[in-house]
């Protein structure tokens, strides 16, 4: 990227962000994930620090480089996840939930390896908390910003999540195809909030990230006039 992203959009604002997929152990060799690469996450982080803002990053495991001037906590599942946030989320100023959060995790994770003898096996699972909804429902809740990765009816879905968690933005973005979502540069968004939807055409994910962090900081600042 050639030019310099310089802004003061989010001067003195604190930001903090989940990022990357969690994994829920099921022994200490084996576990359950799901598909995310960290990198729309941490290419939000690395926008938001641009535009001037404090930026705690939340990431589950990643092979990603930590932007500079980020404050980094690295977390394995959900829980982790989850006490991580609810740890520091009480200076925060604005949330951004970008994780691929596992919606399960087994009941039960084995000491030692699993052997491989019974010709079937269940894991049991039970939900996971959750992060965002738990955030936004907090007393002095920040600012949140959900994402949603959908297969089908993207917009729909991403509206069902925008009202049933009490966020204020949710960024909605089309997976499954092989051109835009999981560990490719590029991404297409529809950015929703209760009164409009905002299409971002296909871009790479560093710009993006810096023209959402610049929508999120003129929503964020619209709610707080
Ligand atoms: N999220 C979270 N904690 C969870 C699950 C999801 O913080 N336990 C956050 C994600 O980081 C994302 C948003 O919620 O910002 C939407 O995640 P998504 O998986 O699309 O929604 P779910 O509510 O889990 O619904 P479903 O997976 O059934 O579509
Ligand atoms: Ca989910």
């Amino acid at each position: 990227v050639a030019e310099l992203f310089t802004s003061t959009a989010l001067t003195g604002r604190r930001i903090m962000l989940t990022a990357g997929p969690t994994w829920e152990a099921i022994d200490p060799v084996r576990g359950i994930t799901n598909h995310s690469s960290g990198m729309m996450g941490y290419a939000l982080a690395q926008a938001a620090a641009e535009a001037g803002a404090q930026v705690t990053l939340i990431s589950g495991p990643t092979s990603l480089t930590k932007p500079e001037r980020v404050t980094s906590v690295d977390v394995v599942s959900a829980c982790d996840m989850h006490n991580a946030v609810m740890e520091r989320i009480a200076e925060q100023d604005i949330f951004i939930g970008v994780a691929a959060v596992a919606d399960y995790r087994p009941v039960d994770s084995a000491d030692q390896k699993i052997k491989k003898n019974a010709d079937e096996m269940t894991i049991t699972m039970v939900k996971n908390p959750d992060i965002l909804a738990d955030v936004a429902n907090l007393e002095h809740a920040p600012f949140c910003v959900g994402f949603a990765a959908e297969t089908h009816d993207v917009v729909d879905y991403a509206r069902g999540k925008l009202e049933r968690k009490k966020l204020d933005l949710i960024a909605a973005n089309h997976v499954g195809g092989s051109e835009t979502g999981f560990g490719v540069p590029d991404n297409a968004i529809s950015l929703i909030s209760r009164d409009r939807v905002l299409d971002l055409p296909k871009q790479s994910k560093h710009a993006l990230a810096r023209r959402l962090i610049i929508e999120i900081a003129d929503s964020y600042q619209k709610k707080n006039e």
